[in-house]
């Protein structure tokens, strides 16, 4: 298997997630509408990706990534965009019967025109189109060659909300208008027998909207999460990245590489495999000597892309106070490696963050930066690597 690393894996580079494809399709054949929620690199548009890819449970999957989208209108017209851009729509014979036929729903569309075989989105600078209006008579009268249905991935939908927020500059109207308008937009009676939604993204959707007390738009959707591999699955993913390169690894140094990693997502496999394969390798038997080597260039400079996203986003999330008060803990966890939950507290104090601290920590948690040891109320880094990068590079 090919190791690539950043982007998101597909084909034959994506190791399979059967339990969570599993709980997906299940989830979307019961008529579901789903949120996948996990902190960023994990694998979600991956996830996607396989999705897309292998029309898995016969779905036709539209994706759709909202991270630069700011305003309702754009978001309903990128949509319409890219559905207009997949074959099985673009080139359905029956949908453009139904154009041509005047249909209920599909008549009323001005954005998408009659083209060769099927139909094709037009761009036009009238201002007047509803793109809005327009989706949603599309979504209403969309019918496909045996009956297959619509999944629409929505990748950075989080973001888009806060753009939206952002935009907006203290007035949350158009962000609650937004999301009052997806909702409906899923919940409509005909759209929802038959087209399903999957939102996803980088930065988590519950505590978005709850920032800007609009829980109750998105409390239709089901939540899916995705977490780390299994240790078997490590291992295997482990073998087949070292296959592809040439190299092995005895069973207990491929154990002491995982112990190293604890947080067992593909992309740190991927990091390390990657670092382990830069260096000269006696007879491609890895020792425990190249493995520590590895581990030591991880986290130097070139690999800054890879991490940097943590500080950066986390100076956008949280300002002021709260931004110092997150900085403190991830610094006393990286220098120190543990902090309980009581020293939080404290700290809380000192920020006077006594009504807050509980939902920035919640969100270090939930974006992937720290979590607790099993069974105590003490917090580490969830990644040694991460921590290891912290300690270098954001430490004074
Ligand atoms: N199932 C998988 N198989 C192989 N590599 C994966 C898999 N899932 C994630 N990765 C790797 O992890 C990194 C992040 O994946 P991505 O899907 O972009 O995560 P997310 O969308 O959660 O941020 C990429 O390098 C990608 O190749
Ligand atoms: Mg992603």
């Amino acid at each position: 298997m090919k190791n690539i690393v950043g982007s998101p894996a597909r084909g034959e580079s994506f190791f399979p997630r059967n339990r969570e494809i599993g709980s997906i399709i299940s989830r979307l054949d019961d008529g579901n509408n789903l949120n996948i929620a996990a902190p960023r690199r994990i694998g979600k548009t991956s996830i996607l990706f396989h999705l897309l890819d292998d029309s898995v449970g016969d779905y036709i999957y539209v994706y759709i990534d909202t991270e630069a989208v700011d305003n309702e209108a754009d978001f309903f017209k990128k949509i319409l965009k890219e559905i207009t851009k997949v074959e099985e729509i673009s080139k359905s014979g029956k949908l453009k019967s139904l154009f041509s036929a005047g249909h209920k729903f599909l008549g009323k569309i001005k954005s998408i025109k009659i083209a060769g075989q099927g139909i094709d989105f037009v761009e036009t600078a009238h201002k007047e189109i509803d793109y809005r209006e327009d989706l949603n008579n599309l979504l209403s009268g969309i019918e496909l060659e045996g009956d297959r249905q619509l999944v629409l991935l929505i990748d950075e939908f989080p973001q888009t909300i806060q753009n939206i927020v952002d935009a907006g500059k203290g007035d949350i109207t158009a962000a609650r208008q937004f999301l009052q308008s997806t909702r409906a937009l899923r919940l409509d009676p005909v759209i929802n027998s038959k087209i399903r939604f999957i939102f996803t993204g980088s930065i988590g959707l519950n505590h978005t909207v709850a920032e800007i007390n609009c829980s109750a738009f998105v409390n239709d959707l089901n939540s899916v999460e995705v977490s780390d591999l299994a240790r078997e699955d490590a291992l295997t993913l482990l073998d087949k990245l070292l296959l592809y390169k040439k190299l092995h690894v005895k069973p207990a140094l491929a154990e002491y590489l995982l112990g190293k990693l604890e947080w067992l997502i593909p992309f740190h496999i991927q990091l390390a495999v990657q670092e382990i394969s830069l260096q000269p390798i006696n007879s491609g038997e890895i020792t425990k000597a190249d493995i520590d080597k590895a581990f030591e260039s991880i986290i130097q400079a070139r690999n800054n892309n890879h991490f940097d996203h943590y500080y950066s986003r986390m100076k956008r999330r949280f300002k002021g106070e709260e931004f110092r008060f997150a900085n403190e803990i991830l610094e006393k966890l990286s220098v120190d490696g543990s902090f309980s939950k009581a020293q939080i507290i404290d700290l809380a104090a000192k920020y006077d963050l006594e009504e807050r601290w509980r939902i920035i920590v919640e969100i270090l948690e939930y974006d992937g930066y720290i979590s607790l040891i099993n069974g105590t109320n003490t917090f580490r880094f969830n990644s040694p690597i991460v921590r290891m990068w912290w300690q270098r590079y954001i430490c004074k």
